[in-house]
């Protein structure tokens, strides 16, 4: 009797499939769907709850400027070179005068534990393993010590001058003793922007209790229960001193009035200067006018920054400015340029437009909440596979050589 042709029956057929083998880590499935950081956007979005997602997601007022810094992204287009050996990529650079793999700083973010109460420890990790820069916020749920204890990672903090100037004193004095390789002071907060979603929910640190934050954390399980299993939420480097550490339920908003210094000016810049002796970046810049004083007076570095959109509505987008501050202090300070970076073709625009480097918070703060510290690698993976694959096909083999013969400003170019 012949035997059944293998190529005719169902069994064959089944023969010619191969199934993808299931995945048992939930964490690892989870990321499986997050190709890009607008997944892990999603995935977080689902995880967390509204007011947490709403905290981090969320700008000042109409959020123009939020959109305005990523728009201003896709609005360059790359003039990508072909048939050049691209064999070998180097996404490598240099930073304040120290190598990096990729020229990428993760962004200073206050209430970092509310996404996963790993938190800053988490990001600090990532940021070791990637090889980079994290900037711990004054306004970190982590102190300076813990973060510092926590890996290698190059270590910057982000200073928020309050009132209190014994109390600056002994952050810097802190963060110098534990070794913060950069002193990154946030210039654009004379009063904290108005985030209306955070208003509409009164968010508020600790969440205060009420009917809207129950059910909230009813239908967000996971992230209720580490949560209230975890140690409590507090701005850790400020925990038993003038200005409160968050313990009492406060708004950001009364935060900022009551203990941050409005009166800040160039001034206090040049005694900064001179209590920290590593170097000095300015965040918040956001004028060629600015640019030029901060190199003037011998700032190390300064981040074009909006604040990812939360404080100042109608600023413009740091990308739009870089040309021009390139062209007015290139050179004389580095210049990093933050807000809207969601993909690693992002950091390579913003380097051929005169950028030193980029600066990120959203992006791995959607990774931390969507997969607490592995989403903060898997981040930093698509992010610097991105910059590889970009360099690649526009033809550019190394950070050095990338300038504007690589882009296209098209219709960004009336604006910038
Ligand atoms: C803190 O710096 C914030 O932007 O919420």
């Amino acid at each position: 009797m012949p035997s059944p042709d293998p190529g005719n029956s169902w069994f064959g057929s089944l023969r010619i499939l191969r199934f993808r083998r299931f995945e048992l880590s939930p964490t690892r499935r989870r990321l499986r769907r997050g190709v890009s950081v607008a997944d892990l956007r999603k995935i977080a979005r689902r995880r967390l709850p509204r007011g947490v997602f709403d905290y981090i997601d969320g700008g000042a007022e109409d959020e123009i400027t939020m959109r305005s810094n990523i728009q201003a992204f896709r609005d360059v287009t790359f003039k990508p070179r072909v048939l050049r050996d691209m064999s070998e990529v180097d996404t490598s650079s240099s930073l304040l005068g120290r190598p990096i793999p990729f020229p990428l700083v993760l962004a200073p973010t206050g209430f970092t534990r509310i996404a996963d109460p790993a938190g800053e420890l988490a990001v600090a990790r990532a940021a070791g393993r990637a090889g980079i820069p994290y900037s711990l916020s004054t306004l970190g749920t982590r102190s300076i010590e813990e973060v510092a204890a926590a890996g290698p990672a190059d270590l910057w903090f982000q200073l928020y001058v309050f009132k209190d100037r014994g109390l600056v004193m002994d952050l810097i004095d802190r963060a110098s003793a534990s070794g913060y390789e950069a002193l990154c002071v946030t210039v654009d907060t004379a009063m904290l922007g108005k985030r209306e979603r955070d208003v509409r929910r009164g968010f508020t640190l600790p969440p205060k209790l009420g009917l809207s934050t129950i059910f909230d954390g009813i239908v967000h399980p996971a992230w209720t229960w580490k949560f209230v299993t975890s140690d409590p939420i507090v701005f850790a480097n400020l925990t038993g001193r003038t200005v409160g550490d968050g313990s009492e339920a406060i708004s950001l908003g009364e935060y900022f009035s009551t203990g941050l210094d409005s009166g800040l000016d160039w001034e206090d810049i040049e005694w900064l200067r001179d209590r920290w002796a590593g170097p000095l970046v300015l965040k918040g810049i956001q004028t060629v006018a600015d640019a030029v004083i901060a190199a003037d007076r011998g700032v190390d570095a300064i981040a074009l920054s909006n604040h990812g959109g939360r404080q100042l509505d109608s600023a413009p987008a740091p990308l739009g400015l870089l040309p021009r501050v390139a062209d007015a202090v290139g050179g004389r300070t580095e210049i990093i340029c933050d807000g809207g970076v969601r993909r690693g073709s992002d950091i390579v625009k913003a380097l051929a437009l005169g950028a030193t480097a980029c600066m990120a918070g959203r992006a791995y703060l959607y990774g931390l909440g969507a997969a607490g510290e592995t989403g903060v690698d898997h981040v930093l993976d698509i992010l610097a596979s991105d910059m590889r694959r970009t360099m690649a096909l526009i033809g550019c083999p190394t950070v050095k050589e990338l300038d504007r013969e690589y882009v296209d400003l098209g219709r960004g170019d009336r604006r910038l």
